[in-house]
Parts: structure tokens; sequence; C-alpha cells
């Protein structure tokens, strides 16, 4: 195919044609608050429901169509929320059900669509299934919620199977090994994260039919969707046998194959939680954290009649390199293409290494489980400069985009934690060798010269900030030419503009063949990424929209794109 432009013909391979409906999760871009770290409005120094609702002028202003909010139900923080003790209550140092009911009605207000999370692998220990279940003892009903099962060895003294938690050490903990349990119950439960998140037993239909009273009672509350947590998680292979293999969440995907993950019978769920949703009005979706590959088993999760979304980590854990890129980007497409799927795209999240930090390592696209004092530091302005591009580059992608707060200000990760400050229960569980996702979970800096940077009225920040953060402060980066805030508006408000999450990609053969380069053309929109050391010209005459660095001027008329830089231009 070639596309005529005044003053070049460019020649280029089609991957994707335009959307394959019209709903709104095709093409938004949902940004991910962490409550504890977002806006604290009680004063504790943790982030609360009240906090976001104050701040969420902010995401309207900068353009996205929805935020996911992590977990805010009661739950003892064994896991940062990811340890629900009772899914229909809002812990108290997030707020109430009410503070849920003004965030949802000020987010909707504001024409922002809001996803919640829901976790259903496991539930916190406090969970009264839980508590019932360590009561009632062996053989009862109430263990037959989870996974208990008596130990191997002469004394029952060893697990029951040889898999480990996520977070390390073993996915097994004996009741006896519990503090105040039954000194005589040997039984062992089965937690594929930490000892305080028993794995659920999804066979049961009891447990089935309650996540379906729980879906309805957010739905009927008013979310438009839900994120699942450990979307490949729930089903095991039947009598949990031995596998030898090694888990992993954040070190990618290819781990991932034991059978404890992406068991056939998983689609079940998802196609009755599809059939919950579709009862409702205004489209509304769930997103699939499923850490899956290859691409096509992903895709599996978004079936027509399954999920609507699935986070693609593939775009995710890809290497800073053209070819990889290229290949993440044109797999994607080409998997969810299959199935009629949006792709997904994102670069930070709660778990990962935030990736202007990420970008700024000798080896660009290394994901180490955090970074904490002696490890490599981060070059904290070339991990700037390759974050700006590589966002620029994913928002004029084709599909839905994740952005993760904090990320619109180029916050870099705190790679200097103080160990004793960790609160991760990676950092125990894998006894000390994983610094864990503290790093990238620090409380925002909203204003440059207010206690605790603006983030909670109190001055208080449940970890600290370091001191750096003020040149990242929101109100520091508003209305400043250039910012990584500005360039976010811009590049969110052309999106829109140029319609590019419903648009189109082709790969712009004969500008990247020159050079070390991703050209792609999105609609009227052409992109340059320039991964290479050597400038790359745009065409004579291109209108430069945005621009994630300097463009260097080139011979007398054209300008170049260089090193580790994104630039979108018009063709016509
Ligand atoms: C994935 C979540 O994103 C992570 O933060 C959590 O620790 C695990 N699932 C367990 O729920």
């Amino acid at each position: 195919m070639t596309i005529a432009h005044p003053h070049a013909t460019l020649t280029t391979t089609p991957v994707h044609d335009g959307p394959a409906g019209p709903q709104w999760w095709r093409s938004a871009v949902i940004y991910q608050v962490y409550p504890r770290s977002f806006a604290d409005a009680s004063g504790d120094g943790i982030g609360d429901l009240p906090g976001i609702t104050s701040r969420l002028g902010h995401l309207a202003a900068l353009g996205v169509d929805a935020i996911w909010l992590s977990p805010f139900y009661r739950s003892p923080q064994a896991d940062a929320g990811y340890d629900v003790a009772d899914y229909r209550d809002v812990d108290p140092i997030f707020g109430s059900l009410a503070d849920v009911d003004r965030l949802l009605d000020r987010a909707h207000a504001l024409d922002l669509r809001v996803i919640v999370d829901l976790v259903p692998n496991h539930t916190s220990d406090d969970h009264a299934w839980f508590q019932e279940a360590l009561v009632a003892g062996p053989g009862s009903l109430a263990r037959a919620r989870y996974h208990f099962r008596d130990g191997r060895g002469a004394h029952g003294e060893l697990p029951p199977n040889d898999w480990e938690s996520i977070f390390g050490g073993p996915a097994w903990t004996r009741v006896d090994a519990r503090p105040g349990a039954e000194a005589s119950d040997h039984q062992w439960y089965l937690h594929m994260f930490d000892t305080r998140q028993p794995d659920l037993n999804w066979d049961l239909p009891e447990v089935r039919a309650e996540f379906e009273e729980i879906l309805r009672f957010w739905l009927d509350r008013g979310v438009d969707g839900f994120r699942i947590d450990v979307a490949h998680g729930m089903v095991k292979a039947p009598g949990l046998p031995d596998w030898g293999g090694t888990v992993a969440m954040i070190d990618g995907a290819a781990a991932n194959h034991g059978p404890m993950f992406d068991q056939d019978g998983v689609h079940d769920i998802y196609r009755s939680w599809h059939r919950v949703l579709a009862e409702y009005d205004g489209d509304r979706a769930l997103v699939a954290e499923a850490w899956v590959e290859p691409l096509a088993r992903l895709a599996r999760y978004v079936r027509p009649d399954e999920m609507h979304q699935a986070f693609n980590f593939a775009f995710l854990t890809s290497r800073w390199q053209t070819s990889t890129l290229r290949t993440v980007i044109t797999a994607s497409l080409a998997a969810s293409d299959e199935v009629g799927a949006p792709t997904t795209w994102v670069l930070s999240n709660h778990d990962v290494v935030r990736h202007t930090s990420r970008l700024g390592l000798s080896s660009p696209g290394a994901r180490p489980n955090g970074i904490g004092h002696g490890d490599e530091q981060p070059d904290e302005a070339l991990g700037l400069r390759r974050a700006r591009a590589a966002t620029l580059l994913m928002l004029a992608l084709p599909g839905s985009a994740y952005l993760y707060q904090g990320e619109e200000l180029g916050l870099p990760e705190h790679t200097a934690l103080d160990d004793d400050l960790r609160q991760d229960p990676a950092w125990w569980r894998s006894g000390h060798t994983e610094r864990g996702r503290d790093g990238c979970r620090v409380p925002l800096p909203w204003s440059r010269d207010a206690p605790s940077f603006g983030f909670s009225s109190g001055g208080r920040t449940w970890l600290p900030q370091p001191s750096s953060w003020s040149a990242y402060a929101a109100d520091a980066q508003v209305g400043v030419p250039g910012s990584t805030l500005e360039m976010y508006r811009t590049a969110l408000a052309l999106r829109r503009e140029h319609v590019l999450g419903a648009g189109s990609l082709a790969w712009v053969d004969d500008l990247a063949e020159t050079s070390d380069a991703i050209v792609l053309v999105n609609g009227d929109v052409l992109v340059v990424t320039n991964l290479g050391t050597t400038p790359v010209p745009l065409p004579v005459g291109a209108h430069v929209l945005v621009s994630s660095g300097d463009l260097a001027d080139g011979d007398a008329r054209s300008l170049s794109v260089p090193t580790d830089t994104t630039v979108w231009v018009t063709l016509i």
C-alpha cells in the first residue's frame, strides 16, 4: 500500500484495520488510581476515596476516559488491599460506601467511567469464610471453599505439593503454624500469594454464586466495569499435581505454565460473568489481569462471550528495541483481531518498576522487582526521555491504553527507599532478595511547595517522597510548555481528535528501512519513534502535532527526529 503525501509517497504494510465495534472500552484511555497513594483527604498519610474525588478534575483535564481503582475494600492490608476481608464494604482507611457513591457521581458528572478491582482468586485470612473454615476443621464444608489438604510425609509435616508462592517461599501454610491456631490442626491451605491470602476453591458452585452476587452489588452501585485480579489463576488442575517449576508475576509470563495457571476451566467463569454484565446497560466491561503467554492464549480471555479486555503485558515487558517493539505491536494486534477484541497497551502499574526508571537502566527493558540502595540506579534524565518517547508511541496505537498514576508527571521510581520502610510482602517472603513494589507506590506530589507535596491534608505520607519530587509536582508542570504533564494532555487531546484509539495501523517501510526507527501511520497521523543514534528526517513539509523531545533541524527543508524521541505529524 502507498500513501500519497504532498512531498513524499510512503510505502506501508497494513497491520490492523479500525475497531470491531463502537463500545467505549475498545479505544478508552484508562487511568489507574492506586487509592493509598493518590490523595489523602483525612490527613492520616494514606490516600482515600474523598481524596480521589477531590482530584478528579485533574484527570478530566488530563483527558482520560475512565479510571480504574485498585482495591479499597475492607482488608487488613497484608497485600495493600489485594487481601479482601469483605467484598461489599470499604476499608475505613479509605472511607465508606457513601464515599464510593460520591466518587461515582462526581466521576460520571465529569464524563469519566469507573472500573473497580475484583480479587476473586483469594480472600484475606480475615474473611468470614476463612475464619469459619479454621474453626470448622478438616472435612467441613467451610474448608471446601478453600484448598485445605493433609500434608505429606510420615506426620504430614511436608506441604501437599511443591508449588511456590509468587511472593516467594512455599504456597502452603500449615494451620497449626498460625498464631492462636488449634495445635492439633495439621492441615495445610494453599495461598499462591501471601500466607494471609488463601486461594478460593472455584470448583465449588457456592464460590461462583457468591462472586456473581458481588459483581451485581457493584454494578447496581453504578460501576462501569471490573479489573479482574489474577484472572488466569482461579481454576487449578485437578488433584493439584506437583509441577517442579517456578511461578512469577513480574518476570513475565514465561514461567506461568504450571497447573495453577491458565487452565481451560477458567473460561466458564468469564462466560457466566459476561452474561451478568450483559444484563446491565452502558457497555460494562471486564478486563483481565492475566500473565499468560503466548498472546494467542491471552486472546482466549477476550473471546466475544468472555471478558472485554486483557492487559497486554508483552508490550510492558518488551525491551527498548525497534525490532522487538515492532514484533510485539504486530503480534498483539493480530492476536486480538483474531477474536474481535481491542488490544490494550500499558507501560506502568503498581506491580512493576515505573517505566521512567526501567528505561533508564543500562539494559533498557530489564525488569527488576524493585530497585533499592546498592542496586544499579537508573539514569533519571535518560529514563524520562525514553519514557516520554515510549508513551507517545503507546498513545498513538489503536486499542485501549492504561496509564498509571504519576506517569503523567514523569515520576521516577523511588529507587533509594530504606529497606526497613518496605511494606510489600514480596520483600519478606523472598528472603529480602526482591525489593518489591513499594518504589512505584509512593504518594503523588501535587504541589511543589506544600508539606507532603500536597498529597495529604495532614502533611504526612505512608511512604516517604524523595525531595527531588518537588520538580515533578503537578502544579510545577501545569501550563509549562514541554512539561511531561502538558505532553500527556496534548497527546490525549490529539488522540481523541484524530480518533487514534479506534484507528488503524500500518508500518511505514521506506522511512524505517534506512533507520533504527519505528514508523507507523494511524489514520492521518504519521508517528516516528527513533531508537537509533542517527536522527531520522521527517518528510518534507510534515506538520508536527506533538513531540516527546526537541526536534533537531534537518537540512534546510525538514526537521529530524533525534534519538529516543517520538513525534506525531500530520500527513495532509
Ligand atoms: C496482582 C496485583 O496487581 C498485585 O498487586 C497483587 O499483589 C496480586 N495480584 C495478588 O492479589
